[in-house]
């Protein structure tokens, strides 16, 4: 018997460390790309169990995998397949901690679900901005620690924009306290955005203090059929005229994709399915009024026709509609788990590129790739496309990602390479990518970053082996 077992029962509770029984659910990604097994699973209920966790697994140098919703898409918050691992779950953090309309922020602990902050934010009559469609399960502290994006980071920015202090334990097993409230403070290096996006290797976040924003007057959704993806980025150009700051969402969604939502989920309507290559869904927060928000969407709908870069649109006439809207949108990653194994991509390109980048990049898959299935979507108003690659039909679906990852993979990124964008956009490094980092990133920065986990975690103790191999 492992005696790090019964000092963690001390710690956190007999009831709070898992060992036996089915725990496929903190095991299993969300993609089902990888299924580990733990050492134990630990459920601290605060930042001084959190503390105690760490601190007994780095004396017995037993590396820690932090996890919120297990939401995330490169196999960055579960265990490898060692036993040797501790799961150190954040879901009992769960409080609103305090909120300060007058600063406009909330302190929340790091297991806060999402979709409650929103509401709980909503019931005080403000807006917490972040939204995605994991947003029912994935948490707070997942989301800083993956930087997530989302669909209003356009206007607000992504998770590392609307945050403005952390609360951390380090890998030491000691807890900084960094929670303030202050937009500005220039008082040395900025720790809070080290530990952003750091994906869990650097320490653990327990509770953040978190911007809000005033909740807008009408929010309106308009769905647009657009005849190519130049058309879409003229459609973006012509909505940031004529909406500016009320612009708060441009999603892409190509037909392939839609149509995974109409097979998978017949259900949902989706809007002029079929009529064209793209379709694009616009959202228009208005401080004003509906109809100040209404006429505005009707004039950039009407310039939009004229020019041809849309071919046919409907504005949403209630919340219900939008929400419909929506609902197409975001059960496009569902859809495509529905269709099987696939190899996602959360790239970002120059939004001006992003025609030409299609373009070569269909081209070259279609070449070189037998019966490929492109699966291209994502938030064009920030140049960041999930420009995903679908096993192909009737396949072998896990050799197909066996013998055609890799090869996908780097068709793809040196194509990113080429018009000067990011291979990761959103969902971060993890394990998946972890093997392809090296090479699209500069040695200086990759050095850079090892110096960095090697003071914060001499021990590599924290996530190893995720974002960057030592
Ligand atoms: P987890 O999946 O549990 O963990 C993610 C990473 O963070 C892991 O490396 C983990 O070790 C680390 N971690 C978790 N909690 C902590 C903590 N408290 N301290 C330190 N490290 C921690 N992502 C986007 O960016 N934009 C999207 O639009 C988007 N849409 C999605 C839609 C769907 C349907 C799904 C399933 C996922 C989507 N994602 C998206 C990916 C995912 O939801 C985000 O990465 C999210 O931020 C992860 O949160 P989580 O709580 O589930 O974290
Ligand atoms: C999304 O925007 O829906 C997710 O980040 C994407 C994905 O499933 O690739
Ligand atoms: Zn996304």
């Amino acid at each position: 018997m492992n005696p790090l077992l019964d000092q963690l029962r001390a710690a956190v509770g007999a009831a709070y460390v898992l060992v036996d029984g089915d725990l496929s659910a903190y095991e299993t990604d969300w993609r089902q790309r990888s299924k580990g097994k733990s050492l134990a699973v630990v459920r601290p209920g605060t930042t001084a169990e959190v503390a105690a966790v760490v601190r007994l697994c780095a004396g017995a140098g037993t590396p820690i995998v932090p996890q919120g919703g297990n939401t995330g898409m490169v196999v960055g918050s579960t265990p490898d397949d060692s036993g040797r691992e501790v799961v150190l779950s954040l879901g009992r953090l769960n409080r609103v901690r305090a909120m300060d309309g007058g600063n406009l922020t909330v302190t929340v602990e790091a297991g806060v679900v999402l979709q409650n902050l929103q509401q709980q934010a909503q019931d005080a009559g403000f807006l917490f901005p972040l939204s995605l469609a994991a947003e029912g399960s994935c948490t707070i502290g997942g989301n800083l620690a993956t930087n997530a994006g989302g669909t209003q980071v356009l206007r607000y920015g992504n998770t590392r924009d609307l945050c403005l202090g952390l609360e951390v334990v380090t890998a030491q097993g000691e807890v900084w306290d960094g929670l303030s409230g202050l937009r500005k403070d220039n008082t040395g290096y900025d720790l809070r955005d080290l530990f952003i996006g750091s994906e869990g290797t650097l320490g653990i976040i327990t509770a953040a203090t978190m911007k809000l924003y005033p909740l807008p007057v009408a929010t309106l959704t308009a769905w647009a059929a657009v005849p190519s993806m130049e058309a879409a980025v003229t459609l973006l150009g012509l909505a940031q005229h004529h909406l500016g700051a009320g612009l708060t969402g441009f999603e892409v969604m190509g037909q392939f994709a839609l149509g995974l939502v109409a097979k998978h989920m017949p259900q949902i309507r989706v809007p002029l399915y079929g009529q064209t290559p793209y379709c694009v869904l616009l959202e228009n927060s208005d401080q004003e009024s509906e109809p100040h928000a209404r006429e505005q969407f009707e004039r950039l709908l009407e310039a939009a026709l004229e020019d041809g870069c849309a071919t046919d649109a409907v504005v949403a006439e209630n919340i219900a509609q939008a929400r419909a809207l929506w609902q197409v949108r975001e059960n496009i990653p569902l859809a495509q788990a529905q269709e099987g194994l696939n190899i996602k991509h959360d790239i970002s390109i120059p939004v001006s590129r992003i025609p030409a980048f299609c373009a070569e990049t269909d081209a070259l898959l279609q070449r070189e790739i037998a019966g490929v299935r492109l699966v291209n979507f994502g938030h064009l108003g920030d140049g960041n496309l999930h420009y995903n690659v679908q096993a192909p039909a009737d396949g072998d679906a896990p050799a197909f990602l066996r013998e055609q990852e890799a090869r996908v993979n780097t068709l793809v990124f040196d194509q990113v390479r080429k018009f000067d964008g990011s291979i990761s956009a959103e969902h971060g490094i993890g394990t998946l990518k972890v093997d392809k980092l090296p090479h699209y990133k500069s040695a200086v920065a990759l050095g850079l970053m090892r110096s960095v986990k090697r003071a914060l975690d001499p021990q590599n103790i924290l996530n190893p082996g995720r974002v960057l191999k030592l």
